[in-house]
C-alpha cells in the first residue's frame, strides 16, 4: 500500500515524500457537550486515522492532493485570509481544514513554509469520531515536524482548535483535536478543559471498546451545535444572579443546580442540567476506571445517553434503537451516542470474550428494527500524531 502511495505521490508531485505522519480520530467514553463549559472529557484516541505524506517545496504554496476525494488544491500561504484557490476561486470545504491550520500557524506567529501533502483517512467523516481534527492535527504536526518547531501536542490542538473555530467557522471545544494529538495507547484520556491538565487510565482489563455507526450523518457545523453553546452561555448568566462566582457551569455542583433549577426557564435548565451531571458522571467515571469497575462505568454511559437525549436532545430515534438494543446483549457493560451527536456513532464498553457474538447482534437487531445496515467494530485506543517510520 505504501509503495503505491508513493508511486502516485511522486506522479502528482514529481518527487519523493520526506515525511509520513499519522493522525488519529477519537471516540469519546463520556463527557459530552461540556468541553466548551471548561468541564472534564474523558476521550481516546482510535485506531483509524489520516496518513499524511509530505515534502517541503520552495514556492511558499501549500499544494494539497486529497486521495479519498481524488481532488487537488494549491494555495498560496501569503493569501491564506482570502480562501481561495490559485485562481481566486473559493476552496472547497475539505481543504479549509489545512489552510486553516497554516493561517492558525500564522496567527501564532510561526511562518509555516510551502508543502505538498498527498493524505487519505479512514476515519468515516461526519460520523462523530473527529474525521477533521485528524486532519487538522496531522497538518499542524507536519510544519512542526518539518521545520523543527518542537511545538509540544497540547499546543499543536490548540492551534488546530484555533483553525476550526475562526477559519472553518465551527465553533467547537478542544476536546477532539486534544485527543488526536494527546493519545496514548491503552488509554483513556480524562481531560480537564479548563486547566488543561490531563491524566490516562488504563481501559478495564478484559474489555473492549466497540463503535457502532448509525449510518446517519449530520453536520456538526449546523446550527444546532451553536445553538446548544448559546444555551449554556444563558444558563452561566441567569445562574450568576444567585452565584456570582461562578464563570461556566464547570462551577456549579449539582445540588447547587438543582436548587436554583426551578428559577431558569424550561429549555436553558434542561440543556444546563445536562451539563453540570454530565461533568460529575466524568468524574465518577475516572474513578470507576482507576478501581477496574467496569459495571459502573457502564452504567454511567447509559445514563450519559439518556440524558443526552432527553435533557440535551442531540440524539435521533436511530442512536437510541443502537443504545436501547444494547441491553439485551449480554456483555455489554454500557452504550451511548458519541461525539456531537445528530447522527454518527454509538460507544460501547464490552466483555471481550462476548466480543464478537455482541457485533453480530447489535447489527442482527439494528437491521430488523430499522432495516439499515450499521458498521460495527472494535476499535483501540492509540498513541496521538506521531510520525511514521
Ligand atoms: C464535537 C466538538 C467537540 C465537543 C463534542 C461534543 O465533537 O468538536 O469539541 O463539543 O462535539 O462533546
Amino acid at each position: 500500500m505504501v509503495n503505491d502511495i508513493l508511486t502516485i505521490y511522486l506522479n502528482k508531485f514529481g518527487h519523493s515524500p520526506s515525511l509520513h505522519m499519522r493522525a488519529p480520530g477519537r471516540v469519546n467514553l463520556l463527557g459530552e457537550h461540556v468541553d466548551y463549559n471548561q468541564g472534564v472529557v474523558l476521550p481516546m484516541a482510535i485506531d483509524r486515522q489520516v496518513d499524511l505524506f509530505a515534502a517541503p517545496n520552495t514556492n511558499n504554496t501549500l499544494n494539497l492532493y486529497a486521495l479519498d476525494l481524488d481532488q487537488s488544491v494549491s494555495i498560496r500561504l501569503d493569501r491564506l485570509s482570502q480562501k481561495t484557490n490559485l485562481s481566486g476561486e473559493p476552496l472547497d470545504s475539505w481543504a479549509l481544514y489545512p489552510a486553516g491550520i497554516a493561517w492558525a500557524l500564522q496567527e501564532n506567529n510561526f511562518t509555516p513554509s510551502g508543502i505538498d501533502v498527498l493524505y487519505y483517512s479512514n476515519v468515516p467523516i461526519g460520523a462523530g469520531l473527529s474525521s477533521s481534527a485528524a486532519v487538522e492535527v496531522g497538518f499542524a504536526g507536519i510544519w512542526n515536524q518539518l521545520n523543527d518547531w518542537e511545538i509540544e501536542n497540547l499546543q499543536l490542538a490548540q492551534i488546530a482548535q484555533k483553525a476550526e473555530n475562526d477559519y472553518v467557522g465551527v465553533n467547537c471545544g478542544l476536546m477532539d483535536q486534544f485527543a488526536s494529538a494527546c493519545g496514548v495507547a491503552g488509554h483513556a484520556l480524562y481531560f480537564d478543559t479548563r486547566n488543561l491538565s490531563w491524566e490516562t487510565a488504563p481501559l478495564p482489563p478484559e474489555t473492549v471498546v466497540v463503535i457502532a455507526d448509525s449510518g446517519i450523518r449530520r453536520e456538526l457545523s449546523d446550527s444546532a451545535y451553536n445553538e446548544r453553546r448559546a444555551s449554556c452561555e444563558q444558563a452561566v448568566k441567569l445562574l450568576q444572579q444567585y452565584m456570582p462566582d461562578i464563570k461556566s457551569l464547570r462551577d456549579v455542583e449539582t445540588t447547587e443546580f438543582m436548587a436554583y433549577k426551578p428559577y431558569l426557564p424550561e429549555l436553558v435548565s434542561r440543556r444546563a442540567e445536562h451539563v453540570v451531571k454530565e461533568i460529575a458522571r466524568v468524574k465518577s467515571a475516572y474513578n470507576a476506571l482507576l478501581r477496574n469497575d467496569p459495571a459502573i462505568f457502564g452504567a454511567l454511559m447509559y445514563a450519559g445517553h439518556a440524558s443526552l437525549r432527553d435533557l440535551y436532545e442531540v440524539s435521533t430515534p436511530e442512536l437510541d434503537t443502537l443504545v436501547e438494543l444494547t441491553r439485551h446483549i449480554p456483555g455489554c457493560y454500557g452504550a451511548r451516542l458519541t461525539g456531537a451527536g445528530f447522527g454518527g456513532c454509538t460507544v460501547n464498553l464490552v466483555e471481550q470474550k462476548q466480543a464478537e457474538v455482541f457485533i453480530q447482534s447489535l447489527q442482527a437487531g439494528y437491521l430488523q428494527k430499522t432495516g439499515l445496515q450499521c458498521q460495527v467494530y472494535i476499535c483501540h485506543a492509540s498513541q496521538g500524531v506521531s510520525v511514521c517510520n
